[in-house]
């Protein structure tokens, strides 16, 4: 596969960008903000709180949109919505939200899908309850018991979501507010904050806030989603005689221990032209078809900072050399859908030798893929790394619910068939049952 692949603006960062600029006065700017269904969820939630969001966008199913404003209201100007909040299938946008409506003198209940109904919301609850918040589940209802205080937080599991509700929540509490992770996590929501002039002081795993008046507006670019480019490095690296370039990618320190997993394996990836924008570490990458390769050892705190790559990775590890190991991630099973037992069930029925762990799973390779019926389980996430596996398996792979990629990355399929068009190597046809369900912008 050769060519270049315009990602998707950051997830993390695009979620963030419309939660933190909407407690700002005045108009912020973002260029480059994820298209993706979770970041318009948020952006549907801060709608109703009141945000005005105006938003110019290169095209329907463009993951990406150009030009973004967006009128804040304040750290006081919320308005209290109609009615219970929709977050989707977006687990970021229903725990940051928790932070933020737990702080507001009104109570706020926020919605999900089936697949976010069923995630684990307790961990939100607890510390948001601890600064004096009303907060309950299930369903979630936060927020009409003001003010808060600061606390410090010794969170039990690594969870970037948590640690950012808490510090949001902590914009609004008396006093200050310390979370202590157990493993680092994505930093966006500090990076952000500290933009708009917030208090935030990192030390080791102990991130602290103190309360703010105001917040100055953003003016940021978001870069691209380093998660998204996961899928195309695994497919890079293991497709004979690719050579793939993604420019514009984010690599903060905090999203990017995966690749130093792919280079111990093997893999050629290199970036160039590194710089920051809006306070975001930004680079061009490039990988290239690897040739020799060895085993993926992913063990105990590794995993939590590499949690949405470890699919590709597993996928990734199909092909590799003896024995591999992922493991230490037992939070794969609370996500979109259980991660551990889907990427289990997919790539086994392809051929692949793997043995799903509590935690994990274990991985023999190399092993010739045979395309099969998979199913993504509504999960993005799962439904690209099968495709990756596709491009690496003889014969066509169905993928059941495969739109379900636009939840993160409108646009994966149109790139992934325009790059394996390109591609020297093509064993056969593979069928995407993408229906392109991308309902347009905002
Ligand atoms: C995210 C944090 C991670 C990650 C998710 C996005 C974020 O979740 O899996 O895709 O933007 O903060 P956890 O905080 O549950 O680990």
């Amino acid at each position: 596969m050769e060519g270049e692949v315009r990602l998707p603006g950051d997830k993390s960062i695009s979620h963030r960008a419309l939660i933190l600029g909407a407690l700002a006065d005045g108009w912020s700017r973002l260029h480059g903000l994820s298209n993706g269904a979770d970041v318009r969820s948020t952006a549907a939630c801060m709608r109703a709180l009141g945000v005005e969001i105006e938003e110019q966008s290169v095209g329907p199913i463009l993951p990406v949109l150009a030009r973004t404003s967006l009128r804040g209201f304040g750290m006081d100007g919320m308005r209290e919505p109609d009615g219970p909040l929709d977050c989707g299938n977006s687990g970021t946008t229903m725990r940051l939200l928790a932070g933020l409506l737990a702080a507001q003198d009104f109570v706020s209940e926020l919605r999900g899908d089936e697949s976010l109904a069923r995630r684990p919301m307790d961990r939100v609850v607890t510390p948001l309850r601890g600064m004096g918040a009303g907060a309950e589940w299930p369903p979630l209802r936060v927020g009409g018991r003001v003010p808060l205080h600061g606390i410090e937080y010794r969170q039990p599991v690594a969870s970037a979501q948590v640690k950012s509700a808490v510090l949001i929540a902590g914009l609004f509490a008396d006093g200050t507010t310390a979370v202590i992770e157990p493993v680092r996590t994505r930093n966006h929501t500090e990076l952000m904050l500290k933009a708009m002039g917030a208090d935030v002081n990192v030390d080791g795993m102990r991130v602290e806030i103190s309360r703010v008046d105001r917040l100055e507006p953003l003016d940021i670019e978001v870069p691209g989603d380093v998660s998204a480019a996961s899928f195309w490095l695994v497919a890079g690296g293991l497709v004979p005689g690719s050579r793939l370039r993604l420019p514009g990618t984010g690599v903060n320190p905090t999203r990017t221990p995966f690749l130093e997993v792919l280079r111990a394996c093997g893999f050629s990836i290199a970036a160039s032209d590194e710089r920051v924008i809006g306070g975001e570490p930004v680079a061009d990458i490039e990988v290239r078809s690897a040739s020799e390769l060895r085993s993926i050892q992913v063990t105990g705190g590794m995993a939590a900072e590499m949690i949405d790559e470890l699919l590709v990775m597993a996928v990734a590890a199909t092909q590799l050399p003896g024995e591999s190991l992922i493991s230490g991630a037992g939070e794969l099973h609370l996500k979109e859908s259980d991660r551990i037992a889907a990427m289990a069930e997919g790539l086994g029925a392809m051929g692949a030798d793997i043995t799903a762990l509590d935690d994990g799973w274990v991985i023999r390779g190399p092993r010739r893929l045979e395309g099969a019926r998979v199913q993504s389980h509504g999960d993005h996430r799962v439904a690209m790394a099968l495709a990756v596996a596709g491009l690496l398996a003889d014969g066509g792979t169905e993928i059941e619910d495969a739109e379900c990629v636009d939840i993160s990355y409108p646009g994966f399929f149109d790139d992934l068939e325009s790059l394996w068009r390109a591609s020297a190597t093509r064993k056969g046809p593979t069928d995407w049952r993408a229906s392109g369900g991308q309902d347009g912008p905002y």
